[in-house]
């Protein structure tokens, strides 16, 4: 079968390590390029990425040997080189927005983990489960790009994966509001405990922009793909709070919903339990068998226990309840950096691949 060739821009950070652990021996995509910043290029990968790399594994074989190259003076290499290139840098807005425009309209697709454009029209923010439908949007996109092939397909925040997974199959009842309080690991600000030391014993009550993400991203994924861009939906209505935790990987949700129908307890259980998307259907690589776990025990799902639930592609649930206020509540968790981040990318390029935008 045929591979497509990979290019991973910001290849030496937390979310670019997973891209290069994930990348390794994957059945559909060779990664033949890493690229980073003007201080990483000219090194071979180990000593660019150094004393960062924080993966649990080593660094993979095929990436002993690869000279980092500079994703903005080096971008015209790529040219012939690579079919798409995932991108995940900490840089600034505008600089990213014009970074990964660059390589669209050289003709590179960019599957990008960056915020910049999350909130352009014409560039779809995908939950592959939920929204593939909106990559109809790429046509128009191409058009204003001036583009053949070229395009920018991004992810959604972090945060938010670990719980409009778990409202999506519930929509149907009328979810009227959402009120949700994060509590997020550090490699979701790119940190270890070795870098990040303030946060041993303690609890950290902001996370700059993300309550933002965490409220107006979700509206985005729920709108509709009309002409050309995606037209926000207008509810429900979410408020979220963020803390930053003491926990390496795996952002925890607790979430209280309140609908237009009330569903029994059974009917929320059985529309987790039987909810499947179009990478369940089309059987892609990095799909979870089983999109949404349910855990029955009360001190569950936890990070430390649960965070590789299938690969690190689940999204967990548990401690459903009726609540006072809302009509329930109940706890969701997914892993940031593999679901929330460079997994959920290579999910959505999975995607991208299997519905032929990268031909
Ligand atoms: N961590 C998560 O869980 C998570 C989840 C979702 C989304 N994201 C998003 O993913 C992106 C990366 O996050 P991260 O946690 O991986 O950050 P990080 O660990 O700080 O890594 C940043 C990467 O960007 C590169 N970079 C910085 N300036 C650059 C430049 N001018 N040109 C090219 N590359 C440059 C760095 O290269 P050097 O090593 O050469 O400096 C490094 O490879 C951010 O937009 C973040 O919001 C992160």
């Amino acid at each position: 079968m045929k591979k497509w060739k990979v290019g991973v821009i910001g290849a030496t950070g937390m979310v670019g390590q997973r891209f290069v652990t994930l990348l390794d021996g994957h059945p559909w995509f060779e990664p033949v390029c890493l690229l980073a910043s003007a201080r990483s290029a000219g090194k071979k990968y180990p000593e660019a990425v150094g004393e960062k790399w924080a993966m649990s594994s080593p660094i993979p074989e095929y990436a002993k040997d690869i000279v980092v190259l500079d994703a903005e003076a080096d971008a015209e290499r790529l040219v012939g080189k690579v079919d798409f290139v995932f991108c995940a840098v900490n840089m600034k807005k505008d600089e990213t927005k014009a970074l990964e425009e660059k390589y669209a309209k050289l003709e590179i697709p960019v599957v990008s983990n960056n915020s910049a454009h999350r909130a352009t029209k014409d560039v779809p923010m995908i939950i592959p489960e939920i929204n593939a439908d909106h990559l109809s949007v790429i046509a128009a996109q191409r058009n204003r790009l001036g583009t053949k092939r070229g395009f920018i397909a991004v992810k959604s925040n972090c945060s938010l994966q670990s719980y409009v997974p778990l409202l999506h199959p519930l929509l149907s009842f009328g979810v009227k509001s959402a009120a949700v309080c994060t509590y997020q690991a550090i490699s979701g600000a790119g940190k270890t405990f070795e870098t990040m030391p303030e946060i041993v014993d303690n609890v950290i009550p902001y996370i700059g922009g993300e309550e933002e993400k965490s409220e107006v991203e979700p509206l985005k994924i729920w709108g509709k793909a009309e002409g050309d861009g995606i037209v926000n939906a207008t509810a429900p209505v979410i408020t979220a709070q963020c803390l930053r935790v003491p926990v390496s990987d795996g952002h925890t949700a607790a979430v209280f919903v309140s609908f237009e129908k009330k569903p029994t307890k059974e009917e929320i259980l059985s529309a987790w339990a039987n909810y499947a998307g179009e990478p369940q259907k089309l059987g892609l690589p990095s799909a979870p068998k089983q999109f949404i776990h349910y855990f029955e025990e009360d001190n569950r799902p936890q990070p430390k226990l649960d965070r590789m639930t299938e690969r690190g592609m689940a999204v967990c649930a548990g401690r459903l309840r009726e609540d006072n206020l809302f009509d329930y509540k109940f706890i969701g968790f997914s892993h940031n950096t593999l679901r929330g981040a460079a997994g959920g990318a290579v999910l959505l390029a999975e995607l991208l691949a299997a519905k032929g935008y990268f031909d």
